[in-house]
């Protein structure tokens, strides 16, 4: 089977940790996602979770050097086969970083995964998600849970995350245009970008990429 090394790439609330979920059963993908490890470095109250967390706070990102090597080694870890990573690279240098790592053991990136949403749409969505104990993305009014305020799968209480206040949303969004939107064209000029409209909803987009990843997925073999 060819192997599927794949990043997700979109603005603060654009559904990538929405799709990685539904990916991940679909591919039996491992998913490293850098926020959440963050967030639970952060919770552990780890030397890293310390560092990150006024950074994560203010919405700026967390500086390169403790996040490269976190996420490599996770990487050298769990994706020997494949990988499904969400908010890594977020910088220039972390793609680079990635980059080489793939290349010293004879792999490379399959595709950068863009899920394109509008700003506006961005705010709203953010500040109605809410989060079970194992990661699993609702929304308010786009996404709801079957009964209010509870997880589907095991019944526990949902929460809302520290930095989905307004102000530090419209904070995460500068730094994602300023910082990661640059990825944009570095992944487009090596012919690795795939674009999907995240308007559209949950499903609609999740069948659109899973579409194109089968499709790639058979060019790997040929
Ligand atoms: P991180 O946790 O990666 O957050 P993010 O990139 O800001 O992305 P989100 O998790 O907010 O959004 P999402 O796209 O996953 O949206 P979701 O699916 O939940 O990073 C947090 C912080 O950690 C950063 O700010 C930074 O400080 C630090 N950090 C992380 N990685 C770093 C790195 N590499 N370097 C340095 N620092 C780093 O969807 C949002 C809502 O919309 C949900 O409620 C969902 O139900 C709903 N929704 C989803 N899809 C749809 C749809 N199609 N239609 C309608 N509603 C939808």
């Amino acid at each position: 089977m060819a192997e599927l090394n794949l990043i997700l790439l979109g603005p603060p609330g654009a559904g990538k940790g929405t799709q990685a979920m539904r990916l991940r059963d679909d591919f039996d993908l491992p998913y490293i996602a850098t926020g959440d490890l963050l967030r639970d470095h952060k919770k552990r109250d780890t030397e890293l979770g310390r560092q990150a967390a006024n950074y994560m706070d203010e919405g700026k990102l967390v500086p390169d050097e403790l996040v490269i090597e976190m996420i490599l080694d996770k990487i050298e870890r769990e994706g020997d086969d494949g990988f499904l990573l969400d908010g890594f690279p977020r910088t220039i240098d972390q793609a680079d970083a990635l980059a080489d790592a793939l290349a010293a053991r004879g792999r490379r990136l399959t595709a950068a995964l863009l899920i394109d949403v509008p700003d506006e749409e961005l705010v709203h969505r953010i500040s109605g998600r809410r989060i079970s104990r194992t990661g699993r993305t609702y929304h308010v009014d786009y996404d709801p849970p079957r009964r209010e305020g509870v997880d589907d799968e095991d019944g526990s209480p949902l929460i809302q995350r520290d930095d989905d206040k307004p102000e530090t949303v419209r904070k995460r969004l500068e730094t994602y245009h300023d910082q990661t939107e640059p990825l944009v064209e570095y992944y487009d000029e090596r012919n690795l970008l795939r674009t999907f409209d995240g308007t559209k909803s949950p499903n609609e987009v999740h069948d659109h990429i899973r579409a194109t990843l089968a499709t790639l997925r058979l060019e790997e073999r040929l």
